[in-house]
């Protein structure tokens, strides 16, 4: 007899209908009822054993973890927390689970104990939740571009180019590192790799996306991205997932507004679909809370604050505005941040991206028009304005309540001559990018993009607080296990 899925049967609930459940079993309690979960839900089935005619070894066997197979006669629940149970007529044990090797134990345990035993960690009710909440977020913004029209570009994973500029890459070579071969001058002769050329991990597909976007119109990205930077924090992975839209003919104001269009979708998105998920995630942050003190816990529960960002529009102000309030605030008068304000042209550490949009505005907030000499060469040149000291760019960065930076974007530099300055003033090689630079000399237009870190939105979405909690296998500085 074909399985039935526990979502789908607490969805029709067939009572009267003979079905087979199969799943792991999460508690068994008087001999007599197995709370079953087979993963394609948050919720558990009921499974009601026949103990008197159940023989004692298939008994003994029920345990935590154990994987089963139930058949039986779908019933209206005798017991409260559930409409309806199976009483069972066959029972098959599928795989034990020796309770005093098996590491996880039906109790509560940490998060860093579990991130050491990730390969197990998705049979707890909250890295399961966490995970079919990743799926449904990655649903949802396929299918955000999908409905408006644009087209889905796999840029490439090996690479030559460095698009961000910033050099924190992994190598990819296959020459043998203690016999490299060498120039005439002692250099590594990487026109002897695979290659042909020295090659990297892409850390971002924009630029190749760009090409795209200069023909179709409108794409976007969303593939694994890499940076070898050495962030041992809760928000950095050397291996994330980014979505990065590109679109022709868009400016800045196009690209916050289709940022701020997307992320309110797919917030809304798991909001109406994922909301057992949501509401064990927010149970556990209300436990996890309880062990802070008072001023430190939120004034929201997690879906509160997920229905604010989606009601509310996001603040809208430039870099210079942002400097101005931070130089001002209370906890730069009394020292307390890390590092002063001092004056324009610096680069914003978290803790003040934190304060903006936590105390000031307590609202996510787009900052724009950044120094150019903090961003990335491809961003396009403001024209000078009274009120601000030095040149900026078009960029723009969105920042999120509990997790600062999630979207970074810019309009990018159309006119040739400008991007080609740009690049010499940042030494970059011409001829690396003259693949690039050909879109500025044939047909070049405005056009806009950012890159959303797909982990930061799911930290955000879940209410957790490390970004290795919602990466099925993080990779960071000192691991790549699995
Ligand atoms: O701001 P970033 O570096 O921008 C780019 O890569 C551009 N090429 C995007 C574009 O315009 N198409 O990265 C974009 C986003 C950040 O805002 C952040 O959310 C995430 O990617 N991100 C990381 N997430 C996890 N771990 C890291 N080490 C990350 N670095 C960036
Ligand atoms: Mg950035």
């Amino acid at each position: 007899m074909k399985r039935i899925k526990i979502a789908e049967l607490l969805r029709t609930e067939p009572v009267g209908t003979e079905v087979t459940v199969k799943g792991w079993v999460k508690a068994f309690r008087n001999n007599q009822f197995i709370a079953l979960n087979d993963g394609s839900t948050s919720n558990n089935i009921q499974v009601v054993v026949d103990f008197e005619h159940t023989d004692e070894a298939t008994l003994a066997r029920i345990k935590f973890g154990a994987a089963i197979s139930a058949k039986g006669l779908l019933i209206e629940s005798q017991g409260k927390g559930q409409k309806v149970e199976l009483k069972a007529t066959e029972l098959e044990i599928l795989g034990d689970c020796n309770p005093d090797e098996f590491p996880l134990q039906p109790k509560k345990q940490s998060l860093e104990f579990l991130r050491e035993n990730a390969h197990l960690r998705f049979r707890t009710n909250t890295f399961a939740a966490v995970f079919r909440i990743r799926h449904a977020l990655a649903f949802a913004i396929h299918k955000f571009f999908n409905d408006k029209g644009f087209f889905y570009l796999h840029t490439p994973v090996i690479t030559s180019s460095d698009a961000e500029g910033a050099g924190e890459m992994f190598r990819v070579t296959t020459l043998e590192l203690d016999k490299p071969p060498r120039t005439e001058s002692g250099e590594i002769d990487f026109s002897k790799d695979f290659f042909g050329r020295s090659t990297n991990l892409t850390v971002s597909g924009q630029l190749e996306g760009e090409l795209a976007a200069m023909a179709l119109g409108e794409i976007y990205t969303f593939g694994p991205t890499f940076r070898a930077e050495n962030s041992n924090t809760t928000r950095h992975l050397a291996e994330f997932w980014m979505i990065e839209p590109e679109v022709a003919f868009n400016d800045l104001n196009d690209n916050m507004n289709l940022a701020e269009e997307m992320l309110q979708y797919v917030i809304n998105y798991a909001l109406e679909h994922c909301a057992d998920d949501l509401k064990i995630l927010e149970e556990r942050l209300i436990e996890e809370e309880k062990s802070k003190p008072q001023e430190q816990r939120s004034e929201m529960s997690l879906t509160e604050k997920l229905r604010f960002v989606i009601d509310n529009e996001f603040v809208k102000i430039t870099y210079t505005e942002a400097i101005d309030i931070l130089k001002n605030s209370t906890p730069n008068k009394k020292g307390k941040f890390q590092y002063p304000v001092e004056g324009w042209g610096t680069d914003l550490q978290s803790e003040h991206e934190r304060f903006l949009v936590e105390k000031h505005f307590k609202k996510p907030v787009i900052l724009t028009n950044y120094p150019a000499a903090i961003k990335a060469f491809y961003m396009r040149q403001d024209e000078p304005k009274e009120g601000v000291p030095g040149p900026t760019v078009s960029a723009m960065d969105i920042l999120f309540p509990g997790i600062g930076e999630i979207v970074g974007g810019s309009q990018r530099e159309e006119r040739y001559d400008r991007l080609v300055k740009r690049m010499g003033e940042m030494h970059i090689p011409e001829h690396e990018l003259s693949w690039y630079l050909d879109t500025r000399r044939f047909g070049s237009c405005p056009h806009a993009g950012f890159g959303l870190g797909f982990e930061r939105l799911i930290l955000f979405v879940t209410g957790m607080t490390n970004i290795r909690d919602v990466i099925a296998f993080p990779r960071y500085p000192g691991s790549a296990e699995f």
